[in-house]
């Protein structure tokens, strides 16, 4: 969580760093500040509680002069969110000034000593430990910044992406990584830090992204061949890659819809189509996914497949197990990366683990990762965000190719997980089909299966543009539901996931609880819930448990609940019995999901939005989790 931006270079600083918070708001935004050294020398820290545009406004009157400057949006981690606890930090001299996303874990003992020292703190927060231990280290043992930085990180136990002003050396930006995103975009005669390349992409495509526990110096002056140098924080030297960029500032627009989360529901056929383009090929009828082709072996002789992942990507897990055990019928679990990494797991050689992420920065979910391969597994990473750490630290994977999704409600990149988790499960089964003759194993896939949902598949972009065009009618019976306080999503088999997640699209953009159950776990507790005030969203699409679901739906009509049912096209039964229907067109079961998810995200996202709710940035939330 939280954003940092940078730039040094021969333009004004401030409106390239507060244009840089902006894009980087989806990370944190309970408050902002930003650090510039002016012409004559002065360092300024500016912050303030809020959003960005609340630092914007107490700008307005302050010197924002300055070449050179780092700038912070915070989620607040240690220490409320205020003024003094927001970034940038001064050291005790007020000579430095850092920002930092990221958790030092040790930041208690190192206070301790830095106190026997003399030092004094304003806030409450860890990073101003860290830039006071910088400090401490450049005077006490008589060395330059970039020594003070790599022997301060030395000592440091956590997560960390830093920047740093010395007003000493205006003409010197200083960077360092180790679990948080950290890149570095070099344009000409000047130079941008972010924590991702959103605030970069409108001055230059080329980056280089800063691996763990490297040090950037920054330090364009003339004749200085090297502009930028790269070390460990071990002082080893490294040479950094230079990579082209794709993205583009368009993407980064919100194309005039109200808000990103609706644009992104709105872009799904698009995105589905991006997402399989090169790799479902309908005309063939086959399905070609390379990270696959790369490690058939990995996948045909893994004794089980472990599913790792949080929130929203841990539910398109939650479909992929299905999709798994159903067309290739190899065991699999599908684990909280938060619980999996701490809990002993037992991880075999010839288990494959696939991690999910949209953002590819989930601390938990790239610190389960980084537990499975030391056992010796496989590591096969679904992720959007091209060059994020968790591909770079996987072995194999695909990328879902959504483009940046900015709301802090994932919705593009879950049905892109689950269309991406779908083709992955569908290519094992298709190869273990033709080993069934050697093998002697009956094939759970037949060709014919396989080959309707390849079409089936490419049929899924019309079929969702077709659920879209309900938009309207579901913000019309929106309405009235933002009374509730509580909401009940039932779904069964494959659809079970997908009510676990209109429940929590539902909780966190419109702030009303609602839970995800099985539907035929209902009668073992939540029915009690059930009355006049309770809305029950029933996924029930025609399914191989579509009639039990339909005895679920009569049970909470006998008690007076109020559904709202996602069915097939032309369903005749639940139509009669159900409060509000929302079509969905007939599909493979498979598939099921890429459209009852739907009407769901619009669902939440009407309701927030009458409700008056922040609805791309959400109370509390953030977009990347960098924190454990
Ligand atoms: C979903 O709407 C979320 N805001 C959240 O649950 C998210 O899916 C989770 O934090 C995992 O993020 P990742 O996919 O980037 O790893």
């Amino acid at each position: 969580m939280c954003g940092i931006v940078g730039y040094i270079g021969k333009r004004k600083a401030y409106p390239i760093l507060i244009k840089g918070l902006h894009r980087l708001e989806y990370r944190g935004y309970d408050s902002a500040g930003v650090a510039l050294i002016n012409e004559a020398g002065q360092l300024n820290v500016y912050k303030a509680k809020g959003k960005v545009a609340e630092l914007e406004a107490f700008c307005a009157e302050k010197d924002t002069r300055g070449c050179i400057g780092i700038a912070h949006t915070r989620w607040a981690t240690h220490g409320e969110p205020n003024t003094i606890n927001a970034h940038p930090h001064y050291s005790e001299s007020e000579r430095l000034a850092i920002i930092h996303n990221g958790i030092i874990e040790n930041y208690a003992v190192l206070k301790a000593g830095l106190m026997e020292q003399g030092y004094t703190f304003k806030s409450d927060t860890d990073t101003e430990v860290l830039v006071q231990l910088i400090e401490y280290t450049q005077v006490n043992q008589h060395v330059d910044l970039k020594t003070a930085v790599q022997l301060a990180l030395q000592q440091v136990i956590g997560a960390y992406a830093i920047a740093i002003l010395d007003k000493e050396h205006p003409d010197t930006l200083i960077a360092a990584r180790k679990g948080s995103p950290l890149v570095v975009g070099i344009g000409e005669e000047e130079y941008f830090l972010a924590s991702d390349a959103t605030p970069i992409v409108e001055y230059t495509d080329k980056v280089i992204y800063i691996e763990d526990e490297e040090v950037v110096v920054i330090h364009p002056v003339t004749d200085n061949p090297s502009p930028v140098t790269v070390t460990t924080i071990n002082n080893v030297t490294k040479t950094p890659e230079i990579k082209r960029l794709e993205l583009s500032l368009s993407q980064l627009e919100k194309g005039g819809y109200p808000h990103f989360m609706l644009k992104e529901i709105f872009e799904q056929p698009r995105t589905l189509t991006d997402s399989m383009r090169g790799r479902v090929n309908v005309r063939q009828d086959n399905i070609a996914l390379s990270g696959f082709i790369d490690n058939k072996d990995r996948f045909l002789n893994a004794k089980r497949i472990i599913i790792t992942a949080c929130g929203t990507s841990w539910h398109a897990g939650l479909i992929a197990m299905y999709a798994i055990e159903e067309f290739a019928q190899i065991p699999v679990e599908v684990e909280y990366s938060s619980e999996f990494r701490y809990r002993k797991p037992v991880i075999n050689k010839d288990d494959v683990v696939i991690a999910i992420s949209q953002s590819g920065e989930t601390a938990d979910t790239l610190a389960a990762i980084q537990l499975a391969k030391s056992k010796g597994a496989f590591i096969f990473s679904i992720c959007n965000v091209v060059g994020a750490s968790i591909p770079r630290v996987s072995d194999s994977g695909c990328y879902t190719h959504v483009g940046p999704e900015i709301g802090v409600a994932s919705t593009k990149a879950f049905t892109a997980q689950v269309v991406a988790l779908t083709m992955l499960a569908l290519c094992i089964g298709r190869e273990k089909a033709k080993m069934s003759p050697v093998t002697g194993n009956p094939s759970p896939l037949t060709e014919e299966q396989f080959v309707r949902i390849v079409r089936e598949l490419g049929q899924i972009p019309d079929k969702i543009e077709r659920v879209l065009g309900q938009n309207k009618r579901i913000a019309d019976f929106s309405k009235t539901f933002t009374y509730a306080q509580n909401f009940i999503y039932l779904g069964r088999g494959y659809n079970f996931p997908v009510a676990m997640e209109g429940a929590l699209k539902l909780k966190e953009i419109s702030y009303i609880h609602a839970e995800g159950y099985p539907a035929a776990e209902m009668k073992h507790g939540p029915i009690a819930l059930i009355s006049q005030e309770m809305p029950v969203v029933v996924v029930a699409p025609h399914c191989g448990t579509y009639e039990k679901v339909v005895s679920n739906i009569q049970e909470i009509k006998a008690r007076k609940g109020r559904v709202i049912a996602v069915v097939t096209e032309g369903d005749e039964l639940v139509s009669k019995i159900a409060d509000y229907i929302i079509e969905v067109p007939e599909t493979e079961e498979c598939l099921t999901p890429l459209l009852t998810v739907i009407p769901l995200q619009l669902l939440a996202y009407h309701i927030a939005v009458v409700k008056g709710c922040d609805v791309d940035q959400p109370r509390n939330l953030a977009k990347s989790v960098t924190v454990e």
